[in-house]
Formats: structure tokens, sequence, C-alpha cells
């Protein structure tokens, strides 16, 4: 039996066209973009195309004298990490209860470390209550030095008012930093016409490598880096560029680019095709955010009278890939703390999974997976109706 992969809000395959890239470019032999010979030169000029590719997608060039940036990492999580504490001096932080985990850990330990940390709710659907940030930002002394909001939430697909957001950051002249993880490639974004001011995003959720991401940073914007010790990428970040890595991310987001119409209407199709098939079946499901415009492929789903735990072993057992909880990671699940902010029921965090598809994804496997997830569902709904 083949596992239907059903979990590409936690990365997606690598597509076939960007591993020729990769290969091709670790075939090329020695890449150190800083050495001074030859071999240097030439990984430098491979890097730099790379650099302006990715701008290219985003509507923004990085050749121009305090111009816009991009600053290479290993991915989002570092992206995070870096925006959050190398932008808006040492001013207080304002950012949703549903940012990920990267996100929220790190502006917890900024708060022990004397920073403060406004929390802005959400609905009951998951969308950001915008008028909390107006209301802050309108107090003389907000302190705050950076809203951080994401572009669409990794559990629930619900896409979060940015532009609606940059324009109070603007108002009030304070830098919003966007986690774009999980809708760069997947929706347009163009951060210089939004007015956002730094934008994270990361090679894997858009068929590319892991190990490789970027902030995009606004002209004239200021950032603290966080690893001290070399000259690369302005000092802002240290380490020897990975060449290869970084060509991988730019063809992987070109074509992301290029299809983005057609991927997202191809997942719409069977996302929704997957829900209704499955409501059909079991009418009390309840599909999480639906009232907001959602990502397209992703869709989070509460199983009443089942624990997630349970059901997502027993659909790995039924050869259905998906995940439960609120980390990427696959390990460990605690309760979503997404649905936790969303006021959701305790009965619907503890037996909520999330589903998402990709371009690859095809209506056969949704088909499939609406049986097996269907069936496994029945047996343990029956299960635990007989345990209690
Ligand atoms: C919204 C969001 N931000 C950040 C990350 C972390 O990205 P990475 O795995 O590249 O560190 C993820 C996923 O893992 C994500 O979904």
């Amino acid at each position: 039996m083949t596992t239907i992969y059903l979990d590409n809000n936690a990365t997606t395959a690598v597509d076939p066209r960007v591993a020729e890239s990769i290969l091709k470019q670790f075939t090329r032999g020695p890449a150190n973009p800083s050495s001074q010979h030859a071999y240097g030169r030439e990984s430098r000029g491979t890097l730099d195309d790379a650099i302006e590719a990715i701008g290219t997608c985003l509507g923004t060039r990085f050749d121009q004298p305090n111009g816009a940036r991009l600053i290479i990492t290993s991915g989002g999580t570092e992206s995070n990490h870096l925006a959050l504490t190398g932008l808006g001096d040492s001013g207080s932080l304002a950012l949703t209860r549903i940012e990920h985990p990267s996100v929220v850990a790190t502006a917890k330990w900024l708060e022990s470390q004397g920073r403060p940390v406004h929390w802005l709710d959400v609905d009951r659907d998951g969308q950001v209550i915008l008028d909390r940030l107006e209301t802050l930002l309108s107090q003389t002394d907000h302190g705050v030095g950076l809203v951080s909001i994401m572009a669409a939430n990794n559990e629930t697909g619900v896409i979060q008012p940015i532009d609606e957001a940059a324009k109070i950051c603007q108002t009030f002249g304070i830098p919003l930093h966007v986690d774009a993880t999980q809708t760069i490639g997947k929706l347009p974004l163009n951060p210089l016409v939004s007015g956002i001011s730094a934008v994270t995003f990361t090679a894997h959720k858009f068929h590319g490598p892991t190990g490789v991401g970027a902030l995009w940073l606004a002209p004239q914007l200021k950032i603290h880096p966080v690893f001290h010790g070399g000259e690369q990428q302005l000092e802002t970040r240290p380490g020897t560029e990975p060449v290869a890595l970084v060509v991988a991310m730019s063809e992987a987001l070109k074509l992301a680019v290029d299809e983005m119409e057609s991927s997202a209407e191809h997942c719409r199709r069977l996302r929704d095709r997957l829900e209704q098939g499955l409501i059909n079946q079991h009418p009390d499901l309840v599909i999480q955010g639906k009232t907001h415009d959602r990502l397209p492929g992703t869709s989070s789903i509460s199983f009443l009278k089942t624990d997630r735990q349970s059901m997502l072993m027993a659909l790995d057992m039924a050869g259905i890939a998906c995940s439960s909880g609120s980390a990427c990671s696959s390990g460990s699940s605690p309760p979503s703390h997404v649905l936790i902010a969303m006021g959701r029921s305790n009965e619907e965090v503890e037996s909520t999974l999330r589903f998402g598809v990709s371009k690859f994804s095809t209506m056969e496997e949704i088909d499939r997976a609406i049986v097996r997830i269907s069936n496994v569902y029945s047996r343990l709904r029956h299960n635990k109706n007989v345990d209690n």
C-alpha cells in the first residue's frame, strides 16, 4: 500500500526540476563566494544571480545602495528569530497568539530578557483582530518596536489581513515583520507594494530543499545580527553561503510563482473534494477556519469523539500521512495553541488533524484518502463509544 502524502504544510517533496539544479551546482566544483580566485568569483556570480532571481519573484531588486536586501538563512525558524531579535531595537513586540512556535518561543524568550510582548487575539475562525493592534499603537506610550503577523496560519491555513496590518503599522511608523513561510510561492506577495518591513520564507515549503530560507528586508531597514564572526552578507548573517541551496531556492520559487495560479486552483479543488467527501459521510466533522479565506491546499478537521494522536497513528497504519498538534515536527504534539487561541472547545482541540495537499497530489489520491480516513474515523469513533 502506498502512503498518500497529505502533510505538505510540514514540508513538500523537492520538485524534480529543482533536484536537477541542485545536482548541477553540487557537481560544478568548490563554491565559496568569498574566495578571491576564479572558483570563488564564479560562485559569487551564481549566488548573486540566484538572489536577484528571488527578488524578481518578490517584485524587488537587491542591487540598489540602501535598497531592499535578502538575508540568506537556514530556513524559517532562523529568519523569524533574526527578525524578532534583530529588528525594532529594544522596543516591545506585538504579535498574534497563533504565530508559529519559532516566533512564539523567540518572543517568550525575549520577554524573559525584559522585552515586553503584546499578544493579539484572533477570532473563532483564526483571523487576527486588527482593531486591537490599532488601539494598542494609538496609545502614546505603547513602546512597540516591532509587529509580527504571519501571512497564513500553518495549521488552519487561514489567511491573515496583512495589507491592512501593514497600513496600520505604516500609519504609526512601526515596522511589520511577516512570517510568510506558508504563503510564499502559493499566494502573491509584493512586500514593497504592501508596505511590509521584513518577510520570512523557507524553500522546503515550495518544493525546494530543506536547510535554506531567507529574510527579506525593506530598504533602509537596519538589523542587528544574531551570529558574529564573518563578513558575509554585510555581517548581518556571517557564514559561507550555501550556493547550491540558494540556486535551488530561487529555481523552486520561480517555478512556484510561474505555476501559482494553476497550482492554487488544483489544490483548492482537491482540498474541497476531501472536505466534502468526508462531510458527506460524517456530517458532524468540524472544518476549522472555514469562514475565512484559507490557503488553497490546507484543511484542519476536528474528528469529534476521537483523539488526534490515536487518529494520526491509525491513519499512518492505513497509509495516510497527515499531522496533529501545533508544531511542524511530527514527533511531539502538544495541544494546538492556535485552536486554543481561537477559543475552540477542548473536544475540538483534542481531535483536530491537519491535511495539506500540493501541486503533486492527485484527485485519485484524494478519493482513496477519503475512503481510508472515513474508515479509520468510523472505527475509532465506534471504539470510543464502546469504551465509554
Ligand atoms: C508559519 C511557519 N513559520 C516558520 C516555520 C519554520 O520553518 P523551517 O522549518 O524552515 O525552520 C514553519 C514550518 O515549519 C511554518 O509553518
